[in-house]
């Protein structure tokens, strides 16, 4: 069935492009003076990940990445977000410089540069340097200095070419699931983890901001946020308040200080706990004027109260208790929550640009006779994609879309077990097959 609209519905200027990440593509782990980095250290721990998968070698994205990009250009994909790996460029995630590192993502760089290909680049995917981490990581405030001299190091060496960045990937994830829950590197739990995290990740937005504008002429820079419809479970007024609760922790908690408007503390009023880590001009120095904001969304969660929970007094229903059709990740695919995100995050004021910088699906793909036939991918990407028009017909601020991702890859504490990509990977072979998904991505932006 042909889809229900065209490309230039989107108009001449929306940008398309795919996302990946350094952790979940590159492996090459120890190679050329690489450094390790929490995830390192954390996915080869025993029973950590599914599997115990590991990504050394990942998709060998370090030894493919002329193949790769070879590739996204045959895709028609004009727009590649990747990000910098902390311990490849400064092992020690502070002082000496790792040429060999420098050299790697200068080559990326421009090889896309040479295809056509715009490279936008997240400075922070959740990699940090295993030596920062053993002096506490996110938790230490000494973090505003290194994440500081990390900003500056990557905006003097690639920002000649590259004139759209990302400060950091989706902060709630990493505080939440990294410092809070310990399921992701450097899987520490509880409270005092979690809030020092919280605000000093808060401050670094702002401080990777200020030093990607001020060394990096003509640069967009934005941040990327984790964001999900946020439903009760019925009308029930404890519900609703529990639901208020969870959207100010899933969707608020990092955007507003930036935006100056502080943490929201009066619906969550757990984050009353974060004053002992705020110093006097911290809420200040925490906002940025950042050229767009980048919206992360995958499905939408429902939210019942519960006592039993502490801090939020809230939980969420998990999709298959609910019956609705899921992803492979138990998330459900609900294609109007995109919609629902861009229309709350156009409510505030002082966005410049909003764009969609991940959104996609993991489902059991087969490779049958040298094919991938992914139908509830494509159909996934269509639906998402008709919400986002929708949004944009309504004059709503919505200026690109990337989908996650490009080739399948490490899922973090997943292994490689769910695939998101567009284009299958061999994990025994590195062979990569474009699968339908891909192949529709790629005659839609051929058009
Ligand atoms: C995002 C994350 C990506 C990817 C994706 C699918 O939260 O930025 O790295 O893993 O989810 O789970």
């Amino acid at each position: 069935m042909p889809e229900p609209f065209a490309k230039s519905d989107f108009g001449p200027h929306f940008v398309w492009g795919i996302s990946t990440a350094s952790f979940q593509t590159e492996g090459a782990h120890d190679k050329d003076g690489k450094g390790h980095s929490i995830w390192d250290v954390f996915s080869t721990q025993k029973g950590a990940i599914a599997n115990n998968h590991t990504a050394k070698i990942a998709c060998d994205f370090y030894h493919k990445y002329q193949e790769d990009i070879r590739l996204l250009k045959a895709m028609n994909i004009p727009h590649f977000r990747f990000s910098l790996s902390w311990s490849r460029i400064l092992p020690q995630g502070t002082g000496k410089i790792n040429k060999r590192g420098v050299s790697f993502y200068n080559k990326v760089i421009d090889c896309c540069l040479q295809h056509g290909i715009t490279p936008w680049v997240t400075l922070y995917h959740w990699d940090l340097p295993h030596t920062l981490q053993l002096k506490g990581g996110w938790t230490n405030r000494e973090i505003l200095e290194w994440f500081g001299q990390y900003a500056e190091v990557c905006a003097t060496l690639f920002g000649d070419r590259v004139k759209h960045w990302m400060v950091m990937n989706e902060p709630m994830v990493f505080t939440g699931a990294g410092y809070f829950l310990g399921v992701h590197a450097p899987g520490k739990k509880g409270m005092r983890h979690f809030l020092p995290a919280v605000h000093h990740a808060q401050l670094c937005q702002a401080i990777g901001g200020r030093i990607l504008r001020n060394s990096v002429a003509g640069a967009s820079i934005g941040t990327t946020y984790s964001c999900s419809f946020i439903e009760p479970k019925n009308t029930s007024k404890r519900h609703k308040k529990a639901a208020l609760r969870v959207d100010a922790l899933l969707n608020r908690m990092f955007l507003e200080p930036v935006l100056g408007l502080g943490y929201p503390i009066e619906d969550l009023p757990v984050l009353n706990r974060l004053q002992p880590y705020i110093q006097p001009t911290d809420m200040r120095d925490s906002c940025f004027d950042f050229d767009f904001i980048g919206i992360q969304n995958y499905t939408r969660e429902i939210v019942r109260h519960s006592c039993l929970v502490p801090y939020v007094g809230a939980r969420l229903i998990p999709a298959p208790q609910r019956g609705v059709a899921t992803t492979l990740m138990d998330w459900e695919v609900f294609p109007p929550s995109i919609y629902e995100m861009i229309k709350k995050y156009n409510g505030y004021k002082n966005i410049p640009r909003i764009l969609i910088t991940e959104n996609g699906s993991a489902f059991p793909d087969k490779v049958q006779q040298g094919r991938v036939e992914d139908a509830a991918r494509t159909a996934y990407l269509q639906d998402h994609l008709a919400q986002v028009l929708r949004a944009k017909q309504e004059g709503l601020s919505v200026h690109g879309y990337f989908v996650w991702t490009f080739t399948d890859n490490f899922e973090w504490a997943e292994g490689y077990h769910p695939r998101f990509g567009l284009v299958h990977v061999d994990f025994d072979t590195q062979k990569r097959i474009i699968k339908r998904s891909g192949q529709w991505y790629a005659s839609f932006l051929g058009q």
